[in-house]
């Protein structure tokens, strides 16, 4: 089975269409989503109409639960708050009863997926470094955690006493006695300085992953952001990556 792992949309459409247009053409059975389906772009309606329409697992990140009256945004920046209660406003109410919905974590057999962390979901841990990485896997009790929230892809993998970090994984074995924490990084705003939206295909067959990035209409982003009256600086960030 091929799983498609995508997080961190972000209401971000022509993304999120450049991800779909590619992951129609490579096939796949299934798609998971790790969360922060809207937040910082203008596109909530269409992006959260298509989660739920297309993707087969998904949970709820930190942006969702704010939307969804779960958690508050006081501990935003000024930026990033102005856009939740933008998307506040702007999201169907259908949509929101349905976010609301959401679990924090899903238990998929040999894997989890979640948002942040496995252990804490919606803690809002930053899973970044090999430490951070080592303190999880040495206690999480699956061998496989898809995770977002950092907009960074990266594999993790540890056993028991070594954690090695993959940054660029391609076609890279998921190998027995090893517990993996694998970040699709993120549709919508990828943080790793390369300005391309970032998703991961599983291959439960071969037990292999592959990271892939895809450019997308980064004007039409901008364009959007200043018809709606949204901080310009998250058009801006996308054309460096960060
Ligand atoms: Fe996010």
């Amino acid at each position: 089975m091929r799983i498609v792992l995508i997080s961190d949309i972000h209401a971000n459409w022509p993304a999120l269409e450049a991800v779909w247009r590619e992951i129609k053409k490579i096939g796949y059975d299934q798609i998971w989503c790790a969360g922060d389906i809207v937040g910082y772009y203008p596109w909530p309606n269409e992006v959260a109409q298509w989660v739920f329409e297309y993707a087969d697992r998904v949970v709820m990140g930190n942006h969702d639960a704010i939307v969804a009256g779960l958690m508050d945004a006081d501990y935003f920046n000024d930026a990033a708050r102005y856009a939740i209660l933008w998307t506040l406003e702007t999201l169907r109410e259908d949509l929101k009863k349905k976010i609301a919905l959401l679990p924090l974590r899903l238990d998929l057999g040999n894997s989890y997926l979640v948002h942040d962390t496995p252990l804490n979901p919606l803690s809002m841990e930053y899973i970044t470094d090999a430490y951070s990485a080592a303190q999880t896997l040495e206690l999480v009790d699956k061998p496989y955690t898809v995770y977002g929230h950092t907009h960074q892809p990266v594999v993790f993998a540890y056993n028991g006493n070594q954690i090695r970090e993959f940054r660029n994984f391609q076609n890279f074995p998921l190998k027995e006695g090893w517990k993996f924490l694998i970040n699709p990084g993120s549709v919508g705003q990828p943080r790793d300085g390369i300005p391309l939206a970032s998703f991961a295909i599983w291959d439960t067959d071969t037990n292999r992953l592959t990271l892939k990035r895809v450019d997308f209409d980064k004007k039409k982003v901008l364009e959007e952001i200043r018809k709606v009256g949204l901080p310009e600086i998250f058009a801006l960030r996308l054309f460096e990556g960060w």
